[in-house]
C-alpha cells in the first residue's frame, strides 16, 4: 500500500494539478494500481522514476486526467442540442461558446459542426487542464478509429482527408481559441451563450462541484445553457438560479 497524498506537491509541481480536489477512493485506487505496475515500492522510488523516464510520466499524467472523449459523445444528446439552441436560446448573431475539459477537440469540433449544420454564426473557446491533449486538440487531426461517430457527410464537407488521416478545416479550426484552464484553481471567464462541462466534474469532490457550478452560472449570460456529462446531474439547479431544461441541460434564469 502506498500513501498517495505523498504525491500531492509532486503532482502540483510538475503538472499544476490539485489532486485533493478530485474524489480521493476513485483517484487512489487508479494512482495505486498505476504505481503497482511499476518496479517502485515506494513513493519516493516512483517520484524518482517519473524523473528518469517522461514516458511514465507522461502516462501518469494521462491517467489523473482521464481524456477518454469521441466526436458526438452521446449522440442522441446532441441531437437534443440542436432543439435546445434553435428554441431555447435567444437569437444572436455570433453564439459565444465555452467548451470546457474539451480533451482532446473532438467535443468542440462536434459542437462547430452542429452549429455550421444549423447555419449559425459563434465563437468557441476550448479549455482543458492537460496541455499535452490541448496540442492535440490544436493539431485536429484525427485517425479513421477516432472519426468513427462522425456522421459521413460531415466528413467531406468539415475535414480534409490524407492519408487515412482527417484533418478539421481551417475555416472550423479558426473559429475556436484552446486554452490552458483548470477548473478548481482557475478564475472563470465570462460571457458565454452556451457552456459544455461533460465528464469530468465526475471525478471532483461535491464541494468542489457546487463551487464550480455556481461559477459557471456567473459565466454565463441571461438564459444562457450549461450542458453537462450523460451520467450527471446539478442537484441544486435551483438554488444555483437554474432551470432545467432536459435532463442534461440547464438554462441560467434572471434573479
Ligand atoms: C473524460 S474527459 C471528458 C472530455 C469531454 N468533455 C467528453 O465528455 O468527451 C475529462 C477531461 O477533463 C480534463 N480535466 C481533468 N481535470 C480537470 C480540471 N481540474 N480542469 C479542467 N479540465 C480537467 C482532462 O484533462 C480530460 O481531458
Amino acid at each position: 500500500m502506498f500513501n498517495i497524498c505523498e504525491l500531492y506537491d509532486y503532482v502540483y509541481k510538475e503538472f499544476k494539478i490539485k489532486l485533493s480536489a478530485y474524489k480521493e477512493n476513485q483517484m487512489h485506487r487508479r494512482i495505486e494500481f498505476f504505481i503497482s505496475k511499476t518496479n517502485a515500492r515506494t513513493i519516493k522510488e516512483f517520484i524518482a522514476s517519473c524523473e528518469k523516464d517522461p514516458i511514465l510520466k507522461n502516462q501518469f499524467l494521462d491517467l489523473i486526467t482521464i481524456n477518454v472523449t469521441e466526436f458526438f459523445r452521446n449522440k442522441d444528446l446532441f441531437f437534443q442540442l440542436t432543439d435546445i439552441i434553435q428554441n431555447d436560446l435567444p437569437k444572436k448573431d455570433v453564439y459565444s461558446i465555452w467548451n470546457s475539459a474539451c480533451s482532446n477537440g473532438s467535443e468542440p469540433y462536434s459542437v462547430a459542426m452542429l452549429f455550421e449544420e444549423m447555419n449559425l454564426n459563434y465563437k468557441i473557446l476550448a479549455t482543458d487542464i492537460d496541455n499535452k491533449i490541448l496540442d492535440y486538440a490544436k493539431r485536429g487531426c484525427y485517425t479513421e478509429d477516432e472519426i468513427i461517430d462522425i456522421p459521413i457527410p460531415y466528413l467531406s464537407k468539415y475535414f480534409d482527408n490524407y492519408n487515412s488521416k482527417y484533418t478539421i478545416k481551417n475555416f472550423i479550426a479558426n473559429k475556436i481559441i484552446f486554452k490552458r484552464h483548470d477548473l478548481i484553481l482557475d478564475d472563470f471567464p465570462s460571457t458565454f451563450d452556451l457552456i459544455l462541462c461533460r465528464n469530468v466534474v465526475i471525478y471532483f469532490k461535491k464541494e468542489e462541484k457546487m463551487k464550480i457550478y455556481n461559477k459557471f452560472y456567473n459565466s454565463l449570460k441571461p438564459k444562457g445553457i450549461i450542458f453537462i456529462g450523460a451520467t450527471e446531474n446539478i442537484y441544486d439547479y435551483q438554488q444555483i438560479g437554474f432551470t432545467k431544461l432536459g435532463t442534461f441541460f440547464y438554462q441560467k434564469v434572471v434573479k
